[in-house]
């Protein structure tokens, strides 16, 4: 394995410090919560290695709504970003090949690099309003493809994949015996359409990845999963999990079992989003240097700069930055030019947004050339 530290990672708010940052725009998530404003008790919470699958009842709870899931389908994992992981280890090997979606979340591509991997990348281009040519992936298929990798909604565009070309995927992994990963991180940000179901429920030749990370404001419970009906890879997972942690933090999975049972925050989140949402939009039609395909799930767009301006991004982004104390995520997080940006809308207040939307403006007109 040849690990290298990804720009989005090194580059991150966490990483810079939030204290240097006053509108932040770079995060694909809601606002996170303090522990305090939740009414739970953790006192008499047996401090024991929990069930190396995740607590029955936070288990039970995640495949609560689904139809055709249940309990033993679900491996609670130390994160979406860990679960992601564990897929990888298990099913690929070095000399595997697998199709993966671009841009995409960095795990998604360097792990499967770092394994040695070969990867046919199937771009998702603005001028397709960020949707993959489905025949492309079809016709990537090889004798040793192992694995298709899908983002749905997608992480930087905000875009859901269109059902029915999934399901046709699907059936093609089933027809050739690979795999299809889901990576739903981002499906309860569902504040525009009703939550698709885990694609992991309509095969066992289908891998399903979520987390608490991103609409529940609790990325520092590190806490997600993998939700599977294929038994022999559930097994393989749950021991390359054991030999990595053995089991989740009792602590985490109390707190996530909390928030799943508490629908009326998730029902606030929406609210909020729809309202910054709508503070981007107007921002947006009145743009003078940006363009988009509007997102349709997700708390982020994926902006580029209108190919009539010259604007030296290194510019743009340290006045952003260090005068404008505003951050997003520069194209290049993605692998793509830096004349896209990703805006994350859903962390900000209101009033947040709006200056860091200002702070854009007057960023690109100061870096013109
Ligand atoms: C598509 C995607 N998958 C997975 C992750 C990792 O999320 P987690 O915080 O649960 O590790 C992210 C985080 O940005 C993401 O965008």
């Amino acid at each position: 394995m040849h690990y290298k530290r990804m720009p989005i990672e090194v580059e991150s708010p966490e990483e810079m410090g939030y204290s240097s940052i006053r509108y932040n725009l770079a995060e694909s998530s809601v606002r996170d919560i303090r522990f305090g404003d939740l009414s739970i008790d953790l006192n008499n919470l047996v401090l024991c290695y929990g069930e190396h699958r995740g607590d029955s009842a936070l288990r039970e709870a995640i495949v609560r709504e689904e139809t055709g899931l249940d309990k033993t389908h679900v491996l609670v994992c130390p994160s979406a970003a860990t679960a992601l992981f564990i897929i990888s280890t298990t099913l690929l090997n070095a000399g595997d090949h697998l199709i993966v979606l671009r841009p995409n979340y960095a795990t998604n591509i360097e792990t499967p690099k770092a394994i040695g991997c070969s990867i046919t990348y199937i771009d998702v281009v603005f001028e397709q309003q960020f949707q993959p040519d489905w025949q492309q992936i079809l016709d990537a298929i090889q004798p040793n493809t192992k694995l298709i990798s899908l983002t749905t909604p997608h992480n930087p565009t905000g875009i859901i994949l269109e059902d029915a070309e999934v399901q046709k995927i699907i059936r093609a992994a089933e027809e050739k015996g690979i795999f299809v990963l889901t990576d739903e991180t981002y499906r309860y940000l569902d504040f525009q359409q009703p939550r698709c179901p885990y694609y992991a429920a309509f095969s066992d030749h289908v891998i399903s990845v979520a987390s608490l990370s991103k609409a529940h404001g609790a990325p520092g419970i590190r806490t997600g999963w993998i939700i599977c009906k294929n038994e022999l890879l559930m097994e393989q997972m749950l021991a390359a999990k054991e030999q990595i942690i053995i089991a989740n933090s009792v602590v985490d999975e109390a707190i996530a079992l909390h928030l799943l049972n508490d629908t009326s925050r998730l029902t606030e989140t929406h609210e909020h989003i729809r309202n910054n949402f709508a503070i981007l939009q107007s921002w947006m039609a009145a743009q003078e240097y940006l363009e988009w395909v509007a997102p349709s799930a997700g708390v982020v767009g994926f902006p580029r700069i209108k190919a009539a301006y010259n604007v030296d991004t290194d510019k743009f982004y340290r006045l952003l930055y260090e005068v404008y104390g505003t951050m997003t995520g520069a194209g290049h997080w993605f692998e793509q030019s830096d004349r896209y940006m990703r805006i994350g809308f859903g962390y900000p207040t209101q009033e947040e947004l709006k200056q860091g939307l200002e702070n854009i403006t007057i960023a690109l007109r100061q870096s013109l050339s």
